[in-house]
């Protein structure tokens, strides 16, 4: 144990604690804000200082380690003063226009303003970074970027990608991708997990919220709203409720309070699509023991910032993935057939709106391959988020809303479509069918979970026997089964670099875009405490096992569905619907810059992929990259795509709604 002081308090913490960490474990709070525990840690913004004695210059107290006899003082007026000069000079290069920033009340730096007693500016404003990068999923403000960091953190070490990084020097510093570009021109996976740790407004998702109400004002729009599975654990966050408790019945209440012509529940849907990928995997496991090629292991498909990642990084693999659509897409796509047929409703009139608790939802529901003959499944995504800021905006009281049911007939679900939303849900969801149809019993786990795949590691497997099955599996008698699960890109990138070599011994494998799952997505009620996951992860397995059936195969509303409609899973109604197909796509490289700027100036939002490259940056691909990257500077050309990529975004926009 190392012994120290702190302000005149003689404390002992283990080696290698941080003079920050020791202060916090003996209730003396020091102000931070770059620091997140456990995941950043760059030392950056200085605001952390204290005097340590002896010492000739203020310490960063979240990267200084306590030494034996250290004495430190956290809160002279040499401390004070530093700090609020070191705050003042953050301000001095961030737009202040906190009352038309989404995060004017929920801002770190507004907090940290607070808690350091500082009521005024005393330096002008002058950023200079301008320019904003309004994608589909993600939204980039440079202007109120602090350089923190914690997005670079998030996205090169949690996610593996590297999409972001610190460009330029000096004064000319500023968080971008590579070139400068904007962020749906690079490999961004679109996964929000950069939105989620921003103190700021300089990251955050692309509203969504003025376009949906258009949609519930609009008396000939039939307004159809979906939630998914995590977003029932999460919510209630936003007005008040403990972390980890499911508000299921309120959000129904409250999608109907809003407007909405028709709840319905993601829910049915991810029964829906176990239906379809369990068939898919049942299928191609047929095709395997009749000698025909086909590709193991197979990919589940519902994360839209895992395709986009698959797409981009093992573009060679595509065929690994299942084709089944996301359930948001599956459900978007029944609505506007059989629903809208059952009501007699055009579908053109009918505008789907799905709550999501991922930013990549609002990319997926933009790709061409989502949208047939001029109609998209899903017309809009909020997120969690954006969902609380609308029914605040609407004054409903949430946490006096009643408890109602979603409607008929998309909205009854089982227990195994709660668990879509945690790390190893849907692979846990599909064995409960998938072992039932080839066994003619349930899966052989106590309570039906499959516990080596429950939990938050990075990466889980489970191995399952197969035995006493019916006669036409009978081949499978006494394999074994080995599956695997991860949650974030790094872990998905170990289990792809295992295919791409041959020797991956799965024969099934989850993956989803953010660490732990959709109950940490991209989208959710931001929360520094580590313990979120966990709690929200608890509830929804809770709502599983409130239900009365707990199986897909065994939801009545998704028998229905294929006595009336769709006939079978993976049937052709299906594969009309229901299932997609995916793209190979490149990081944007020195040589597509000419024909992106071509395409930019036809209107065209995307880069698409001309040919695959090789994804690792070799040396003289950097130095190119930093020669394009000065030509660009010159010739101005960074400010036209800005330009022409906001008006692009308008444009569809503009077009969608008419
Ligand atoms: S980021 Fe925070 S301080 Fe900056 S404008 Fe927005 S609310 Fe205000
Ligand atoms: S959205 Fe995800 S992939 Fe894109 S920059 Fe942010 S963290 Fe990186
Ligand atoms: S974009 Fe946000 S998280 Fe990234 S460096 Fe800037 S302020 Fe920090
Ligand atoms: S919080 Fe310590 S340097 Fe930023």
């Amino acid at each position: 144990m190392i012994h120290l002081t702190i302000n005149q308090k003689q404390i002992s913490v283990p080696e290698g604690t941080t003079i920050l960490q020791a202060a916090q474990q003996h209730h003396i709070s020091i102000p931070n804000l770059c620091y997140m525990e456990g995941i950043h840690k760059s030392g950056s913004c200085r605001i952390c200082s204290v005097e340590v004695v002896g010492a000739k210059t203020l310490m960063a107290s979240c990267v200084t380690e306590v030494r034996e006899g250290m004495v430190v003082n956290t809160n002279t007026k040499k401390v004070q003063d530093a700090r609020k000069m070191l705050y003042q000079l953050l301000l001095s290069d961030h737009r202040q226009d906190c009352l038309h920033c989404q995060r004017n009340l929920d801002c770190e730096l507004q907090q940290l303003g607070q808690q350091l007693g500082v009521t005024e500016t005393i330096f002008e404003t002058t950023s200079a970074r301008t320019q904003m990068d309004v994608g589909f999923s993600i939204t980039r403000d440079p202007s109120k970027c602090i350089l923190c960091r914690r997005c670079v953190t998030v996205c090169n070490e949690i996610q593996g990608l590297g999409a972001i990084n610190i460009q330029n020097r000096g004064f000319d510093s500023i968080i971008a991708p590579a070139m400068e570009l904007p962020l749906s021109h690079v490999n961004c996976a679109n996964c929000g997990q950069c939105t989620i740790v921003c103190p700021v407004g300089a990251l955050q998702e692309t509203d969504a919220t003025e376009r949906v109400w258009r949609a519930l004002h609009d008396p000939n729009t039939r307004v159809v709203m979906q939630c998914a599975p995590a977003v029932r654990v999460a919510i209630g966050e936003v007005f008040g409720y403990p972390v980890g408790t499911a508000v299921t019945g309120q959000l129904a209440a409250a999608m109907r309070a809003l407007g909405a012509d028709d709840v319905f529940d993601t829910n049915w849907a991810a029964d829906l699509t176990i239906m379809e990928e369990g068939t898919e995997l049942l299928q191609r496991l047929q095709k395997m023991l009749r000698g025909e090629k086909v590709a193991f292991p197979m990919l589940t498909s519902c994360s839209p910032g895992w395709i986009k990642f698959v797409e981009h990084k093992y573009p060679t693999l595509l065929d690994h993935l299942s084709s089944c659509k996301s359930p948001q897409m599956m459900l978007g796509a029944i609505a506007k057939s059989y629903y809208a047929t059952r009501i007699g409703v055009d579908p053109k009139k009918m505008f789907v709106v799905s709550v999501m608790p991922c930013t990549a939802k609002k990319f997926e529901i933009t790709r061409e391959e989502m949208i047939h003959e001029g109609l998209a499944d899903v017309d809009a995504v909020l997120t969690t988020r954006e969902l609380g800021v609308m029914i605040r905006q609407a004054g409903i009281d949430f946490c006096q809303l009643p408890n109602q049911s979603f409607d008929d007939p998309l909205g009854n679900s089982t227990g195994a479509a709660d668990i879509f939303g945690v790390t190893g849900g849907v692979m846990e969801a599909a064995l409960r069918t998938v072992y039932t149809i080839i066994s003619g019993r349930p899966l052989p786990f106590e309570n039906l979970h499959v516990t080596p795949i429950v939990g938050t590691e990075e990466i889980k497997e489970a191995t399952l026997k197969l035995e006493r099955l019916l006669p036409e599996y009978k081949a499978l008698e006494g394999a074994e089964v080995k599956v695997a699960v991860t949650s974030g890109l790094h872990g998905a990138a170990v289990l792809m670099d295992q295919i791409a070599e041959g020797n991956s011994p799965y024969l099934f494998i989850e993956i989803m875009g953010c660490p732990g799952g959709c109950i940490t997505g991209g989208g959710q009620p931001r929360s520094q405490d580590p313990e979120v996951r966990q709690k929200r992860m608890n509830a929804l397995y809770q709502e599983d096992e409130s239900k009365v059936i707990r199986e897909s195969h065994k939801n009545p509303s998704i028998e229905a569905i294929y006595r009336d409609f769709l006939v079978e899973p993976c049937g052709e109604m299906s594969h009309h619907l229901l299932h997609t197909h995916y793209i190979a796509r490149t990081v944007v490289l020195p040589e597509d810059v000419a024909s992106k700027n071509k395409q930019l100036e036809s209107n065209q939002a995307f880069v698409e992929p001309k040919q695959m490259h090789d994804q690792t940056p070799s040396s003289s691909l950097v130095q190119e990259i930093q020669q394009l990257q000065n030509q660009i500077k010159e010739l101005k050309e960074s400010e036209e795509i800005y330009k022409q990529i906001i008006a692009d975004c308008s444009n569809r926009i503009l077009h969608k709604k008419n």
